[in-house]
């Protein structure tokens, strides 16, 4: 087997995690919640989420049915009505999405995975052999996979389409008539559609929000899911696999007898309360309530520093792509420097666009900023960054830019924040500049130029950041793994 891709975002957002005083716009799962919390959003006089008696024994091995039973809920619709039996619970949505690829792509295999994504979803197919041909998201047409591109990436053995929808790192939702062509045209040649759903359902407008995949009259769809982003409970690990297909359902569960007996009883016990009738409402109020909320300061920022920024306003989700720019020449800036700079200077994460959505070289200048978090976060989050922009020009090679302005940074900046500042730890170094492999050599990437403080993003990419579409894509990580049949 070839050895696994790395994830840079996780490697980035490892490094930082946990640092005291961090204002942390870079996990992208909505404002989490106390079991408490969750008692008191009930409707229903009760005694919250535990069942404190239940002997906690293996459980059931899928999920317990009542937890399948809701889930199935959030995957039908349309007509289409998935029973618990279309539906594995999982250990999180990144499980729940392991599951379905090493199930259902091998060596022999081709999918198509929509680009930029969440790395896993073609670093694990590639880590299994498989071929993988990247479905070019273009700015210009909001981050929406173009239906016309599609028909040009399809090969003899093409077995699956990845989806990921709304997208990480855009924020982007791939509405329905898009979904309803995806799935002809799949449909036409009996390929498999699977969409990574993790952040349904917060869409910013829920009144034009699309359908699950599950639920378009296709059999062979499967859509994955968890507690963790829309449903504010990352910390009980709990997500899942649904399909009307149940034999793409038992494929998974085959599979998931080696790595999972069951999941946490008491992990399956909260959920099920968090998606009751009496809970689920409240919960899912709030967080789109919070989400419409923040993507209103975020939209402010943008607007207010149009100079240095641009962005596609985000329709779902938690998070915002947003590419930022030198004050004169306008060239994009080094966004794995520039986010590293952020952490030291101003104790702000975010996550670099190119270094871990765009293999170190595409999406140069490009950070991903997640905003569903507390709204006194994203606030002061906006304004040290304001001022870290007013600071910093990012016009020249950035390490002589940045070392003249930053002590003017500093001074303006503990001013501010009265001293909470701790200037004085991290460098850039190559921590977390690792690039994910595409070939499956097992050959390791050489270190980007990022890594060595240089600014690469001319390059890479025109001035609105966009390359090639998909095909040209998939030539260019090809020439890069030394496949030239990719
Ligand atoms: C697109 C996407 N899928 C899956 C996951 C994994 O989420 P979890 O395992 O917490 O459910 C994430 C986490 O960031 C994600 O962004």
């Amino acid at each position: 087997m070839a050895h696994p891709s790395t994830f840079p975002a996780e490697q980035w957002l490892a490094q930082w995690r946990g640092t005291p005083g961090l204002l942390n716009l870079a996990d992208t799962y909505a404002c989490p919640i106390s079991i408490d919390d969750l008692t008191s959003l009930s409707t229903e006089k009760d005694d919250g989420p535990l069942i404190t008696s239940s002997k906690l024994g293996y459980g059931s091995t899928n999920g317990s049915s009542e937890l399948r039973q809701s889930v199935a809920k959030l995957a039908s619709g349309q007509g289409t009505q998935l029973t618990e039996d279309d539906v594995v619970i999982t250990q999180g949505a990144i499980s729940a999405n392991f599951l379905v690829l090493y199930a259902l792509l091998g060596p022999t295999d081709h999918a198509i995975c929509v680009y930029p994504v969440y790395t896993q979803l073609y670093s694990v197919p590639e880590t299994f052999g498989a071929q993988i041909s990247f479905w070019r998201l273009k700015e210009e047409n909001g981050y929406v996979p173009d239906v016309q591109d599609l028909e040009h990436l399809f090969r003899r053995n093409t077995k699956m389409i990845i989806l990921n929808n709304p997208s990480n790192p855009t924020g982007a939702v791939i509405p329905e008539a898009v979904l309803r062509d995806i799935v002809e045209i799949a449909k036409a040649r009996g390929i498999i559609v699977f969409s990574d759903e993790v952040y349904r359902p917060l869409f910013h407008e829920p009144d034009s929000a699309p359908p699950p995949i599950t639920t378009f009259g296709y059999e062979r769809t499967l859509a994955t899911g968890s507690m963790s982003k829309s449903l504010s409970l990352p910390g009980i690990r709990i997500g899942w696999v649904a399909s009307p297909d149940r034999a793409l359902i038992a494929a998974c569960s085959r599979r998931r007898d080696y790595t999972t007996i069951c999941v946490s009883q008491v992990d399956d016990q909260i959920a099920t309360y968090a998606l009751s009738p009496a809970v689920q409402p409240a919960l899912l109020r709030r967080n789109i309530d919070l989400a419409r909320r923040n993507r209103r300061l975020v939209e402010d920022f943008v607007a207010a520093h149009e100079n240095r920024c641009r962005w596609v306003r985000p329709g779902g989700g938690t998070m915002a792509f947003i590419q930022f720019r030198g004050a004169e020449g306008g060239q994009p800036v080094d966004d794995a420097a520039f986010c590293a700079d952020l952490v030291n200077k101003c104790k702000v994460l975010l996550i670099p666009g190119s270094h871990s959505f765009g293999c170190g070289e595409d999406f140069a200048g490009y950070v991903r900023l997640a905003y569903v978090c507390d709204t006194a976060v994203v606030q002061e989050a906006l304004a040290r960054l304001g001022k870290y922009l007013e600071a910093h020009p990012w016009d020249q090679t950035r390490v002589m830019a940045d070392k003249k302005n930053s002590a003017v940074a500093e001074d303006d900046l503990k001013k501010r924040n009265t001293g909470s500042i701790n200037t004085a730890t991290n460098h850039t170094d190559s921590r977390g500049f690792t690039r994910p492999q595409h070939s499956t050599s097992g050959a390791e990437p050489s270190e980007p130029d990022s890594a060595r403080g240089v600014t690469t993003a001319t390059n890479h990419t025109n001035d609105s950041g966009v390359t090639s579409p998909g095909e040209d894509m998939s030539k260019k990580r090809a020439e890069k793994s030394g496949n030239s049949s990719l």
